[in-house]
């Protein structure tokens, strides 16, 4: 038995999809569990694309369970949505989801304030470019206790006074960002979709702490699978520019109702570059066209929302960061490939504030900014070989480049991705055979 999270170890969007669909041959459980459909995944079988923002990444894997852990925000509509995808696919049709019935609810009301902030924020410059998808007032009302939660969809009585009481507050507040408070007809509505798609989902909810404790306990291979990435944690992240769930590996274990004496190893997963979506600091950001030519070249466009991702040279001081948050044991790095369409490559190896070199980003969001890297620069490789399987098999300039990210990381690397198919993939060690 062993039990593996899998975190990104960036701004999120470092390929976990990729990755957690390859373990998830060893897995016999999947565990999604922070986060709601703010997360994007792109999984490429045999050439075909599918995209997923709820359903663990595992789920091209017919026969393994796949959780939901109840610190989740779940909207139930866009997972019905993607139930259906799953499903005309042959996927998820023998009752393989469990969503935890402690899991919140994304209601229409969490998105619609999410978005008149980020308008008010972006009209006075303080916005923090959220995915919109409501949830950072689904965190919020978990954490005032005024929540609705998969349970709640069960009970129409109850859903309707909870969303009462939530609307008696949040109306002004809805008004005062510049909003219409919803019609009671409007929200009628809310409630019945909400109740309707409840019942639809009703077969695939459950306790899933007592499930994935089982299946520890049964000897049974579990995979979490984190979602956004360790910068992007609620309290150690680039804090106010962060999303509002814990991104680190300790929030497997919170939000999935299981001990930190039950986890065997911690893989990180990091870009052989660097991405960031919405606002924050920075500091190995490319400005102009050879930011473009990354963008274009990795494909970095939101999964989520399509925006453009910002791009940048990979930084150690912020992986370094990553991997002390979750205890990270070893990295999987992905997107090698993507860096062959630059003439030289760069990564940071330090950062320079007031004239002093640091091997971490400091703690004030301010400083991060006006951080400046230190680089190291390597020649440009050109096309990997596809089929490359060893890390012999790479360019001389690439392996220099894997090899100094390693050990400037500080941990070794388990896997190394160079292309998007699951078969272009180096693989060093098994995660699974920690123990
Ligand atoms: P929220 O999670 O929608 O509230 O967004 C908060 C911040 O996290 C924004 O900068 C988003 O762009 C970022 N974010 C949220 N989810 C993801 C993700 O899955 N990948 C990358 N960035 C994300």
């Amino acid at each position: 038995m062993s039990v593996v999270i899998v975190v990104g170890a960036q701004w999120g969007d470092e390929g976990k999809g990729k990755v957690v669909d390859l373990f998830t041959e060893r897995a016999d459980t999947v565990v999604r569990y922070g986060g709601g459909a703010n997360a994007g995944h792109t999984l490429v079988i045999d050439g075909v694309k599918l995209v997923t923002h709820l359903v663990p990444s595992g789920v091209c894997h017919p026969g393994k369970s796949c959780v939901l852990g109840d610190g989740m925000v779940i909207d139930p509509h866009t997972l019905l949505d993607e139930l259906a995808q799953c499903q005309a696919r042959g996927l998820l049709s023998r009752g393989e989801l469990l969503v935890g019935l402690g899991a919140h609810v994304i209601l229409p009301y969490h998105k619609l304030l999410d978005g008149l902030r980020e308008d008010r924020g972006a009209a006075k410059g303080r916005a923090i470019g959220t995915t919109r998808r409501g949830i950072g007032p689904a965190y919020e009302a978990k954490a005032a206790r005024r929540g609705v939660r998969m349970r709640d969809l069960l009970k129409p009585a109850r859903l309707r006074e909870l969303v009462a009481a939530n609307l008696d507050e949040l109306g002004p507040l809805i008004q005062h960002l510049g909003g219409t408070a919803p019609a009671e007809a409007e929200v009628a509505t809310w409630i019945d979709d909400a109740l309707a798609a409840g019942a639809r989902l009703a077969p695939h909810t459950g306790d899933a702490g007592r499930h994935v404790a089982r299946a520890i306990a049964g000897g049974r291979h579990v995979l979490f699978e984190g979602a956004q990435g360790c910068l992007l944690d609620l309290d150690h992240g680039t804090y106010p520019y962060v999303t509002s769930s814990s991104t680190i590996a300790a929030g497997a274990c919170q939000s999935a109702g299981i001990g930190p004496t039950h986890i065997d190893t911690v893989v990180g997963i990091t870009k052989a570059y660097a991405t960031r979506v919405g606002e924050g600091p920075f500091p190995t950001e490319i400005p102009g066209e050879l930011g473009d030519k990354l963008r274009n070249a990795g494909g970095e466009f939101g999964a989520t929302t399509g925006r453009p991702r910002r791009c940048g040279w990979l930084d150690l001081p912020a992986l370094r960061m990553g991997v002390r948050l979750s205890g990270m044991q070893s990295l999987a790095l992905t997107k090698l490939d993507v860096l062959a369409a630059l003439p030289e490559v760069s990564v940071c190896v330090a950062y320079k504030v007031d004239g002093k070199e640091l091997d971490e980003p400091p703690i004030d969001p301010d400083d991060i900014a006006r951080a400046v890297p230190v680089y190291a620069t390597f020649p440009g490789w050109g096309k990997l070989p596809s089929q490359a399987r060893e890390i012999s098999d790479l360019p001389t300039a690439a392996r220099d480049y894997v090899s100094t990210i390693q050990r400037m990381a500080g941990v070794p690397f388990c896997l190394v991705s160079v292309g998007p198919d699951r078969a272009e993939t180096i693989r060093l060690s098994d995660p699974f055979a920690h123990t």
